[in-house]
């Protein structure tokens, strides 16, 4: 067990940029206790709407390579996409070790607004990255702003969203906290 406090481990949980993970992969062990601890999340009706698919190795190769093309054939076609941030984009997915696309699925029955079950998703990738941090693992969510073009490459189905990628690996470098504004600031006592 670990003797973080829970305090610790939300105050030192950063987004780490890819770009300082070590080349070192991460087992499906940690992989798993990931995904366990984002079962947990909270959720309204138990619709449980997170859906997750992870990529390594050769899924992952064959994932950067087909959205690469695919965006550069968008922007051949004069879809505005910063030819820097396909690079970019195509770099992390090569650099990572583990991909892990993020997917709300709504409830066939729309029961509830979206927006929960976006939230529920959301609480969800927090326990990964809480878990990640207590690991002494870096993580990242990337959302980037194309992403609903690879719906198709992804596989994603009626009713499901990609909500970006969770990217996990070691830490290479320690990425400095760019601290938060102050609570009272965002607070009315009534
Ligand atoms: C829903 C969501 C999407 C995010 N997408 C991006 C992203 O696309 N690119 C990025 O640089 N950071 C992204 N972030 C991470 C934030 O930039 C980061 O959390 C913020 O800078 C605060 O840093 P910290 O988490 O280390 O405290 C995202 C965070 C959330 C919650």
């Amino acid at each position: 067990m670990s003797n973080k406090s829970v305090l610790d481990i939300i105050q030192n949980r950063r987004a780490t940029p890819p770009r300082l993970f070590a080349k070192k992969e991460i087992s499906k062990e940690i992989i798993e206790r990931l995904l366990e601890s984002a079962n947990w999340a909270p959720n309204h009706k138990k619709t449980e709407p997170w859906r997750f698919k992870i990529y390594t190795g050769k899924a992952k190769a064959d994932l950067a390579e087909k959205a690469y093309s695919l965006l550069k054939l968008k922007f051949a076609e004069g879809l505005q996409i910063a030819p820097e941030k396909m690079d970019k984009f195509k770099s992390t997915m090569e650099r990572v070790p583990v991909a892990i696309a993020i997917v709300m699925q709504r409830d066939a029955g729309k029961r509830l607004p979206e927006w929960e079950e976006i939230a529920a998703v959301s609480m969800a990738v927090q326990n990964m990255w809480l878990r990640a941090t207590e690991m002494d693992l870096g993580a990242f969510w990337g959302t980037p702003a194309f992403i609903d073009l690879f719906n198709e490459i992804l596989e994603i189905q009626e009713g499901q969203k990609c909500l970006g990628f969770f990217y996990v690996g070691h830490i290479m470098v320690d990425y400095p906290s760019p601290g938060r504004g102050e609570i009272a600031e965002k607070v009315e006592w009534k």
